[in-house]
């Protein structure tokens, strides 16, 4: 009875003590049936003590009528009330029922009664009685099996009311309920436990990336890095392509893959504005066609390419079967800003789970201890503040802004004042900034082509100090080290399986709503969320 009881109390918010209570002990006999010990009574007012336990409407009368119709969270929620309200007054009238059976069976053992009873008659009836009492305590068990199922449906819906109400809610009121992560004692039991947004998953095994996903412009290589005689091997959405220049000096983006025996076309090289195949010496020209087979009769071949365009000192493609969008985004930074350093990295891990990573920054004084965060104390709140509708924002208490760019850049301005000394001050009040562009490029399995740009708004002359180039780049690696084996890690746990979004909490918005974004953009929803700030700007 102890093993029902309390469960139950616990899910009806009711007194533990009304149910621990000496004058109502049941314990299981040694053969595993009932038998009763004591009951109330004995003086006690028992009217006044039970009365209130069981005086509770029948809410049958109140069924909120939404039969047969489509209902919208607030509603669910009503209904999903409702059932625990049935539910709880049901399970009062179980216990009721074994109370009274419990009286009945006092009545039968009453020593006055066995004057008037034979033997024979009151073992009958406490037969009986012992049959009613494991039917009733059999209701019980059901009672509390629904009780608990309905518990978890109402704690769903007041998650998806949630949800709704944290979107509609302003940047100046964010997060206001979200319980302080760094001094909560709530314990976190995963397995058990309903977490924000639970239909956020991200498990393995990886799967292969979402057509839609590529119907966008995606920028692959720096400007600088790209000669009139050099190639830059690519891999994008899992296919090898190469990029060089073209007579007129603009890029183009072919598959690197030889149409005759399917030589790796960047092993050869590029002689006005042709990519020459190193076997046979077949050449291509940026649209893919084959302009030149040596030794042989020339047929008509063409190998595939992308729509291949320059802007801002990038080379952008359009990996898509889609037609392209009629305008490439900007990706420079502020006004005022200068580049400093333009680096590139192949990386082997997910591009979703680096954006995970980029977009965060809770992290940061845990992960990021030898390098950019040394010195930084852990703040008891950490909060990205961002209108409902968007995929840019503010760090608090970092003076640092964050935008997710679709589909795969991280923009982020960085406040400095001192040097490992950021709290206190938002991005504007900062005298000096650091600009960061991030570019993760999904580029074949578990493996990220990342761009990084950074800029400055001080300190012009370090551009032209020698090496300082080099110092970027360790800086940039170091850090990104940091974070790598961390992501790795992941990765590894992803594949087996492992849900890496499994309890996002309130500091996890901006990589939540990547996820929700990217999630819709794969289920193939018309209208993505998240981008009404973007549309309304452009409009
Ligand atoms: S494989 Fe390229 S020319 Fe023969
Ligand atoms: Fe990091």
């Amino acid at each position: 009875m102890n093993a029902f009881a309390i469960p139950t109390a616990t899910a009806l918010s009711l007194p533990h003590s009304i149910f621990k209570s000496p004058r109502l002990e049941v314990r299981k006999g040694a053969k595993g049936k009932f038998r009763v010990f004591a009951v109330f009574g004995g003086g006690v007012d028992k009217k006044n003590l039970w009365g209130a336990l069981f005086d509770v409407e029948d809410p049958r009368s109140k069924v909120p009528q939404y039969k047969g119709k489509f209902l919208d969270a607030c509603q669910a929620l009503e209904v999903a009330r409702y059932d625990i309200q049935y539910c709880d007054w049901r399970a009062r009238q179980d216990v009721l029922t074994i109370m009274l059976l419990h009286e009945k069976v006092v009545e039968v053992l009453n020593p006055l009664a066995r004057d008037y009873k034979s033997i024979g008659t009151m073992k009958k009836e406490l037969a009986e009685l012992q049959e009613e009492l494991s039917q009733a305590h059999r209701q019980v068990h059901i009672s509390e099996a629904r009780v608990s199922a309905t518990l978890d449906k109402l704690a769903y819906m007041e998650e998806l009311v949630n949800d709704r109400l944290l979107q509609d809610r302003s940047v100046t009121e964010v997060d206001q309920t979200s319980p302080p992560p760094s001094t909560s004692t709530q314990s976190v039991d995963v397995g058990k436990r309903r977490i924000p947004r639970k239909n956020l998953d991200v498990s393995g095994p990886v799967q292969p990336y979402p057509p839609r996903l590529k119907n966008f412009w995606y920028p692959v290589a720096f400007s600088t890095d790209l000669n009139d005689d050099t190639m830059i091997p690519i891999e994008c959405f899992e296919e090898p392509w190469v990029i060089f220049r073209g007579k007129d000096g603009k890029p183009g983006c072919v598959q690197n893959t030889c149409a005759h025996r399917a030589c790796p076309l960047h092993l050869g090289s590029v002689n006005e504005g042709r990519i020459h195949c190193p076997y046979h010496g077949w050449e291509y020209t940026t649209d893919g066609k084959c302009e030149k087979m040596p030794s042989t009769r020339l047929l008509s071949v063409r190998i595939k390419s992308l729509p291949c365009f320059e802007q801002e000192g990038m080379i952008w493609i359009w990996p898509g079967n889609d037609p392209p969008a009629a305008t490439i985004p900007s990706l420079l930074p502020p006004s005022g800003f200068e580049v400093h350093a333009q680096i590139v990295m192949e990386l082997p891990v997910e591009h979703g789970l680096l954006l995970d990573n980029l977009l965060d920054l809770a992290h940061a004084p845990f992960t990021h201890t030898s390098t950019f965060a040394k010195g930084w104390s852990v703040p008891s709140l950490v909060k990205f503040l961002t209108p409902s509708s968007g995929l840019q924002g503010y760090w608090d208490p970092y003076p640092i802004d964050m935008e997710f760019r679709p589909p795969c850049m991280v923009l982020s301005t960085i406040g400095i004042s001192k040097p490992g000394k950021l709290e206190g001050q938002n991005t504007k009040q900062c005298a000096t900034h650091l600009h960061q562009l991030h570019v993760c490029l999904p580029s074949s399995k578990q493996k990220t082509r990342l761009l990084y740009r950074m800029s400055l708004d001080f300190a012009p002359v370090l551009k032209h100090i020698p090496f300082m180039h080099h110092l970027w780049r360790h800086f940039a690696q170091q850090v990104l080290n940091e974070d790598l084996r961390l992501v790795l890690g992941q990765q590894e746990r992803m594949i087996n399986g492992a849900n890496v979004w499994n309890a996002p909490v309130s500091y996890d918005k901006l990589g939540v709503r990547y996820r929700l974004w990217r999630d819709a953009l794969e289920r193939g929803v018309k209208q993505l969320p998240f981008q009404q700030i973007e549309r309304n700007e452009e409009d």
